[in-house]
């Protein structure tokens, strides 16, 4: 298995969102982010297995960062579901310079009302719109709906002082939260809540397994 900074090093050529939206929330997750979560879902065994491994499902893919980093470690099918159109023209361009071995389904729908059914094992990797910063608290909390709905194991990007919520949402659901990290998010100034040209936010990342 190759290491995860050599994970991140090959997501170095990721393109970022041409013409995001503060709305949606499109900034990227960073390559190191992703490079760290795919590679602790490697090394679980989520992405691959002996059953001919999961399909991974990016809700909210915008440059397809999350998925890209999957598809770099070969499961057997991925597919990545944005809202907005646009985004995912970038991201299929980033499939072609990453050149992942798996390829990416990309999909336009409504990461909280999934166009899609599954019938096979399936994990989820999700950096999903937080909706802190407009008042919307745990907008986030929509998308671990659908999470609950569609995921084997999932690996989703929470706010900052998300913990209890996202343990009270998983003892809801009696699925259990095994892992949380500390992550960082590279935010750029297009959000005005933040005076730098980039600034570093802190976040949280949780594998919860559903089943
Ligand atoms: C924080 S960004 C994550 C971006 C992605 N992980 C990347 O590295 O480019 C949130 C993404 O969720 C998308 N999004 C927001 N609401 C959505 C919804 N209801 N359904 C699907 N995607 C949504 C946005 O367009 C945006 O691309």
């Amino acid at each position: 298995m190759p290491t995860r900074r050599a994970l991140a090093r090959r997501l170095g050529v990721v393109e970022d969102f041409q013409n995001p939206s503060p709305a949606l929330e499109q900034y990227a997750t960073s390559a190191e982010v992703a490079a760290s979560l795919v590679h602790v879902a490697d090394q679980r065994g989520d992405l691959v297995d002996d059953d001919g491994g999961a399909t991974v499902l990016d809700l909210g893919t915008g440059t397809g960062m999350l998925a890209l980093a999957a598809a770099l470690r070969g499961p057997r099918r991925v597919v990545g579901v944005d809202v907005d159109p646009a985004p995912l023209r970038t991201a299929r361009e980033n499939a072609a310079r990453v050149g992942a071995t798996t390829d990416v389904e990309w999909v336009v729908g409504d990461a909280t009302d999934l166009p899609l059914a599954f019938d096979d094992r399936v994990v989820v990797l999700s950096n999903p719109p937080f909706g802190a910063q407009d008042g919307n608290e745990h907008a986030d909390r929509a998308f671990l709906d659908q999470v609950r709905d569609v995921a084997n194991v999932s690996y989703t990007v929470h706010n900052a002082g998300s913990e209890e919520f996202v343990r009270a949402y998983a003892a809801d659901a009696d699925a259990t939260v095994t892992d949380a990290f500390a992550v960082e998010l590279d935010v750029d100034n297009q959000f005005d809540f933040h005076d730098h040209d980039t600034a570093a936010i802190d976040a949280e990342a949780y594998r919860i397994e559903w089943t």
